[in-house]
């Protein structure tokens, strides 16, 4: 009997990264898993790993920074299986720049994804898990989400979902509802290839050889706090590499 059998996943942020590792771990141990990010292609080769290797997937092209498709999202989810037991929020993107190297359109960029996005998502979550008596939400924020940090815009919409789980677990925990913020350090994706040349290079100096951590150990991280009795909330979990200073 594998843990997540009859379980019924959202990744949000499924297409690379984490969010990946998250679905193949997730399916791994028997949840059907709704995979979601706007990059199509790379959620039907995730889908088609997770279903060769015995699992079930649905994949949904959604831009959760848009309001309407992050709803949609969550209701194909509720229309296909009737049910959402976890919904994973990984979908991110930073420039991690100071703020006077920062645009104006990065910093909406980083606001409508990491904190709307995140939003949009819960709240069309949310009813359905308090019908349910049961769920639990999971968003990964950063280290950068609890420690001063001079990306200042990234860091900030980190502390912001870090804040705001703390103050909804207060509001949700007594339907019968989890939430769980996930704080990693460095971890070896697409992150850090994604943004601009001169953020990405100083990122990447930073950064030097040192051993960064892998998606996977995020993803056992998410499934840890996935795991534990409905009467256990795993509020915060922090991960950082062994030589990050
Ligand atoms: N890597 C690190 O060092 C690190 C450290 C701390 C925290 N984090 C956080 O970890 C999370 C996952 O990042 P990662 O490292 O796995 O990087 P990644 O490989 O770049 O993954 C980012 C994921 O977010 C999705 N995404 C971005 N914007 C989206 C949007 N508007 N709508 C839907 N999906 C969107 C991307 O898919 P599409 O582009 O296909 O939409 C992709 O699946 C992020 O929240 C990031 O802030 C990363």
């Amino acid at each position: 009997m594998r843990k997540f059998n009859g379980k019924i996943a959202l990744v949000a942020g499924a297409s690379s990264g984490i969010g990946a590792a998250t679905a193949l771990a997730l399916a791994a141990e028997g949840a059907t898993v709704a995979i979601a990010a706007r990059r199509l292609r790379r959620l039907d080769d995730l889908a088609r790993r997770i279903r060769d290797a015995g699992g079930e997937a649905l994949t949904i092209e959604a831009d959760i920074s848009d309001e309407a498709q992050a709803t949609a999202m969550v209701r194909r989810v509720l229309e296909r299986y009737g049910q959402l037991d976890m919904l994973f929020n990984v979908a991110g993107v930073g420039v991690a720049a100071p703020f006077q190297n920062t645009t104006t359109r990065e910093y909406r960029e980083m606001v409508d994804i990491n904190i709307l996005g995140v939003l949009y998502a819960i709240n069309a979550a949310l009813p359905a898990m308090k019908r349910q008596g049961s769920g639990h939400i999971v968003i990964v924020s950063s280290g950068t989400g609890r420690y001063i940090h001079p990306s200042v815009v990234y860091s900030g919409t980190k502390h912001a979902v870090s804040a705001m789980a703390e103050s909804l677990r207060r509001e949700i925990g007594k339907d019968g509802i989890r939430i769980t913020v996930i704080e990693p350090g460095a971890v070896r994706t697409e992150f850090t290839a994604n943004m601009r040349d001169d953020v990405r290079l100083a990122v990447e100096h930073r950064l030097g050889d040192m051993e960064q951590l892998e998606s996977e150990d995020i993803a056992a991280a998410m499934l840890y706090a996935v795991s534990q009795p409905p009467r256990v909330n795993v509020n915060i979990l922090t991960l950082y590499p062994t030589q990050q200073a």
